[in-house]
């Protein structure tokens, strides 16, 4: 077993931003779970099934196979051994990874290939439920949050700045509508480790929020 860094949060709570330097600071690798879960998605859209076809989605798991390569350093997600890493961020792709992570096929697929990186390696794992059920002995454990207007505004300036047209309530209520179906699942819901450090990142700078998880690893 590697040491382990789990970091735990809801959607744009600034996590995979914060996952990723302190991977580098620490010479480990960043596992982004949640890009494994849009990976599945991916899938599931190619199919041709609807976010709401649940048993579809449960059939349809053992035709995929989610790979996770590191080129350059950068996480790249293959699906049945095609790179799709510039799919995954796709509206749809999100919709879909957020509907399907529901269910218990899809989190039992892809639980055994996060646990097989960090036997191998060292790592710095980010999702909903490192700390609580992928890897519950992790070194070191982080509830990363902050308030919702601080993250849909965080989502907001990021869209704009890209020059993709939104309205920030729209935002701010698909935030608090994902936030719901993670918190509310029946497996391996979102929720605070007991034994993870709560660092609430809406008055904090990004290296503020790096530099606090770095201490928690002395
Ligand atoms: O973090 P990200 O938005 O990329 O994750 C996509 C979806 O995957 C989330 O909406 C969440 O429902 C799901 N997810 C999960 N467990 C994880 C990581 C992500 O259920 N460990």
């Amino acid at each position: 077993m590697g040491y382990s860094i789990a970091i735990d949060g809801p959607a744009g709570a600034g996590k995979s931003t914060v996952a990723k330097l302190v991977a580098k600071e620490k010479g480990f690798a960043y596992v982004d779970t949640g890009a494994m879960y849009r990976g599945l998605a991916v899938h599931f859209l190619q199919e041709g099934i609807l976010p709401e076809e649940t048993d579809k989605i449960a059939a349809s798991c053992k035709d995929a196979e989610v790979n996770i390569a590191y080129e350059g350093g950068v996480q790249q997600i293959y699906l049945n051994g095609r790179n799709i890493t510039a799919k995954l961020r796709e509206e749809a792709v999100g919709n879909m990874a957020s509907v399907s992570s529901a269910i218990p096929q899809v989190r039992a697929k892809l639980l055994e290939v996060q646990r097989t990186l960090a036997r191998e390696k060292d790592v710095v794992m980010d999702g909903r439920d490192i700390g609580t059920n992928v890897l519950p002995n992790a070194d070191v454990k982080v509830y990363l949050t902050a308030s919702i207007d601080t993250r849909a505004k965080r989502r907001y300036d990021e869209l704009t700045e890209k020059g993709i047209p939104c309205v920030y309530e729209e935002i701010a209520a698909d935030i608090a509508e994902r936030d719901k179906r993670d918190m509310e699942r029946e497996i391996a819901p979102l929720r605070q480790a007991t034994d993870a450090v709560l660092v609430d990142s809406s008055d904090m700078t990004i290296s503020q929020v790096v530099q606090a998880i770095l201490e928690l690893c002395r």
